[in-house]
């Protein structure tokens, strides 16, 4: 196995056929400049990228520059930790076939909403749906008080003035009446979901962050429900879609629950780093929204997040490789998108995980992110260093 720095050159130009070798490949994409201009903003490339806040979200240009590299058209390609869908939507993007799974249902809504960007008639005929829902549906005061979490940054309804959290509390029972998304469905709700809470004009809560919700401060001001969510649906429906795309999909369920049809060509994705975000926490508002009650939020109901599995042992990554050869081609690329935070080193931890399944390890690149934008929220933690570990399936797997 190889370890080297990242470097950066002047030009992303080397061509690169369906036939090249996987280690000409990872040579192209360790040169390609992605902490300079354009590329390191994080709102590079389509501005489906931006449709919902979600933490630890992979900047779209490292998405784009992997799938490009790594990968043909028409291949299938997995990311089964897909956060926001950034490195599925880039898939589908790129004229490959897009395939996200998450546990965490606001993931879950944001990947949908992106592989499957549905038409312009399909959202409005959702969005009227949810317009008649709140003109008639009367909330009761008790619904109101009723909503109590765990207070993690205030009280939910110290974010909203009353009448704006009434029509909250209303569109989310109006969601929580679907029994499986549609495309249009999904866009709706994460566009919702977007504008929950921030500290601009487009949140519908008093002034917080629009990432992690901090305890907001300000006056209580009415706020329309759907005029802020047309206003952020247009918005979003402006994304220039081009001819190469094509749709994908998106899964809610832990990644070792998830049986797949047909294999994968590459599985290309970034698990929650060690000793970081626990998502289930960063985003409790929007996670509420989508459904969860107080009770939801405890470490002990989460135990099958693989943030809290890994906190115990690094070992579950065993299990992890397992599925992902199951989920695999045969001689199937696996990229993983890690941190180095402290003296933890996951690449250099997770390799002997990914040896003893049978996994071949092509190359560990690390990229130093000490100096990297961090938007008002140390997002990541105190990791120093990104890394990109590239495994290889077998050719034979023996079952
Ligand atoms: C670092 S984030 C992925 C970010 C993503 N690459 C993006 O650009 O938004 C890791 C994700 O793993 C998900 N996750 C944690 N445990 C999981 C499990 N057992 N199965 C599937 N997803 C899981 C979390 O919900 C989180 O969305």
């Amino acid at each position: 196995m190889e370890s080297n720095q990242l470097t950066l050159f002047d030009e992303y130009s080397e061509p690169l056929s369906d036939f090249s070798p996987v280690s000409k490949r990872i040579d192209v994409f360790a040169k390609f400049r992605y902490k300079a201009k354009p590329y390191c903003k994080r709102n590079w490339g389509n501005s489906l990228h931006s449709l919902c806040s979600y933490q630890g979200k992979l900047k779209p240009a490292i998405a784009h520059f992997l799938i490009k590299t790594m990968t043909n058209q028409g291949d299938r390609i997995l990311d089964p930790f897909s956060g926001a869908g950034t490195i599925p939507l880039e898939a589908c993007l790129q004229a490959r076939f897009g395939h996200g799974v998450d546990i965490n249902p606001l993931a879950h809504v944001n990947t949908l909403a992106k592989v499957t960007f549905p038409s312009h008639e399909a959202i409005y005929d959702f969005r009227n749906r949810l317009s008649r829902y709140i003109d008639q549906y009367l909330v009761a005061e008790s619904e109101l008080t009723q909503v109590q979490l765990n207070n993690i940054n205030g009280r939910l309804q110290d974010y909203f003035h009353p009448d704006t959290f009434a029509e909250i509390v209303t569109a989310r029972k109006f969601f929580s009446t679907i029994d499986q998304h549609t495309p249009a469905s999904a866009f709706v709700e994460s566009c919702l979901l977007h504008i929950l809470h921030g500290n601009r004009p487009y949140a519908l809560s008093r002034r917080s962050h629009g990432l992690t919700p901090f305890s907001p401060t300000g006056p209580f001001k009415y706020k329309q429900l759907l005029s802020h969510l047309d206003a952020k649906i247009q918005r979003a429906m402006r994304a220039q879609m081009p001819k190469s795309y094509v749709h994908g999909s998106a899964y809610l369920c832990s990644v070792f629950d998830f049986m797949a049809e047909q294999q994968y060509d590459a599985i290309i994705t970034s698990p929650p780093f060690l000793n970081s975000t626990r998502f289930y926490i960063a985003n409790w508002i929007r996670l509420w929204f989508c459904g969860w009650e107080k009770n939801d939020f405890k470490p002990t109901k989460r135990g099958d997040y693989l943030e809290e599995m890994q906190a115990k042992s690094i070992t579950v990554y065993e299990k992890v490789f397992l599925k992902f050869l199951n989920l695999l081609k045969p001689g199937g690329l696996c990229v993983l998108h890690l941190g180095v935070k402290g003296r933890r080193d996951m690449g250099k931890e997770l390799i002997p995980q990914a040896e003893k399944t049978g996994f071949e390890v092509l190359r560990l690149l690390y990229e130093d992110v000490s100096l990297c934008e961090n938007h008002g929220v140390r997002d990541q933690g105190s990791t120093n260093k990104h890394q990109f570990l590239f495994l290889q399936a077998p050719t034979f797997i023996s079952k």
